[in-house]
C-alpha cells in the first residue's frame, strides 16, 4: 500500500534537464500535482526563466544549476532542495547529450553523446538512490529514452546508441533497486514540438509545424500524423511515477503516436 493516499501531492521530485522542453513540461505537471520540484539543469538562464513562468501561473520550483556529469554539482543539487521538503522519492532523468554523427564520430563527440546521457544518468540515479531509505515502495524513476533507441536512423549513430543504452540502463537499475521497492521505467517519445525542434524545422528544413506534420517523411511517419506536445510526454511520465503504476517496473513505454507500431 502506498504511504501517499494523495498520489504525488507533497512529495519531492528531481527533474534533470527541467528548464526546457520535455523536462520543463514534466516540472510544470508535477508542480500542478502538488509535488515539490527541484529542477537540475546546466542552464541558469533557462532555469530562471522556467521559475518565472511557473510563478506567473502560481506555481514554484527550486533550481539547482549544474551539469549532470559533475559529481560535485550533483551533490550540491540534491543539497539545494529546501530543508523542509521531504527526501526526494521521485526522479525524472531528461538531460541528454544531443550529438548526431555516424561512424565518423570523434572520441570527443562520443563523450559529448554518452557522458550526459549515460554517465550523468548513472551518477544522478546513484545520488538519488543513496538518499532513499533502505526500502521505499513509493520511490520511482523515469528515464527519457526515445524512439531513436529502438531504430536505426542515418547519421544518428551517436544519439541512437546513447538512447539504446538508456533502455539497458533502465532494465538493469530496475533489477538492482527492486529489492528496495524502487520502480524504474523509461518512456520513448517520438518527435516532440519543443523550441529546438521548432527552430530546426524552420531554419534547416524551412518548414512550419503544420507543413512538417503533413509531410510523409516527417509527421507522416507517425500513425497519428503529427508530432507531440511536451505535455503529452509529461502525462505518461507522471503516471509512471505515481502509485497508479505500482506494479510496473523495468519497462519502456513508447509515447510516439504509433511510430514504432509499423
Ligand atoms: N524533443 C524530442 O523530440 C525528443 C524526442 C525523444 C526523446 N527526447 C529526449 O527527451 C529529453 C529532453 O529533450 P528535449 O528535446 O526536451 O530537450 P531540450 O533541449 O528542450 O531541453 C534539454 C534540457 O536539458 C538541459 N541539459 C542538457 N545537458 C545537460 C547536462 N549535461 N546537465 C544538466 N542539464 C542539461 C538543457 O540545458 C535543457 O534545459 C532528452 O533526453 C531527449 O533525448 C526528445
Amino acid at each position: 500500500m502506498s504511504r501517499y493516499p494523495n498520489g504525488l501531492r507533497g512529495r519531492t521530485a528531481v527533474v534533470t534537464g527541467g528548464a526546457q522542453g520535455i523536462g520543463a513540461a514534466v516540472v510544470k505537471r508535477l508542480c500542478a500535482e502538488g509535488c515539490h520540484v527541484l529542477i537540475f539543469d546546466k542552464s541558469a538562464e533557462h532555469g530562471k526563466a522556467m521559475q518565472e513562468l511557473l510563478r506567473s501561473v502560481g506555481l514554484t520550483a527550486a533550481l539547482a544549476v549544474g551539469d549532470v556529469t559533475d559529481p560535485v554539482a550533483i551533490r550540491d543539487a540534491f543539497a539545494a532542495a529546501p530543508a523542509h521538503w521531504p527526501t526526494p522519492t521521485l526522479l525524472v532523468n531528461c538531460a541528454a547529450g544531443f550529438v548526431f554523427e555516424g561512424l565518423a564520430a570523434t572520441p570527443d563527440q562520443w563523450h559529448a553523446a554518452l557522458d550526459p546521457t549515460i554517465v550523468g544518468l548513472s551518477l544522478v540515479t546513484r545520488a538519488f538512490a543513496d538518499g532513499l531509505p533502505e526500502r521505499d515502495a513509493d520511490a520511482a524513476i523515469v528515464n527519457i529514452a526515445s524512439i531513436s533507441a529502438h531504430i536505426a536512423q542515418d547519421g544518428y549513430l551517436t544519439y541512437n546508441t546513447s538512447k539504446a543504452a538508456v533502455l539497458g540502463f533502465t532494465r538493469c537499475v530496475a533489477q538492482e533497486l527492486a529489492p528496495r521497492g524502487v520502480r524504474v521505467n523509461s518512456v520513448s517519445p517520438g518527435t516532440v514540438w519543443n523550441a529546438n525542434n521548432e527552430r530546426y524545422h524552420r531554419e534547416v528544413l524551412g518548414l512550419d509545424r503544420a507543413t512538417a506534420e503533413a509531410a510523409p517523411e516527417h509527421g507522416g511517419k507517425f500513425l497519428l500524423q503529427r508530432f507531440a506536445d511536451p505535455a503529452e510526454v509529461a502525462a505518461p511520465v507522471t503516471f509512471l511515477l505515481s502509485p497508479e503504476a505500482s506494479f510496473i517496473t523495468g519497462v519502456d513505454l513508447p509515447v510516439d503516436g504509433g511510430y514504432l507500431a509499423v
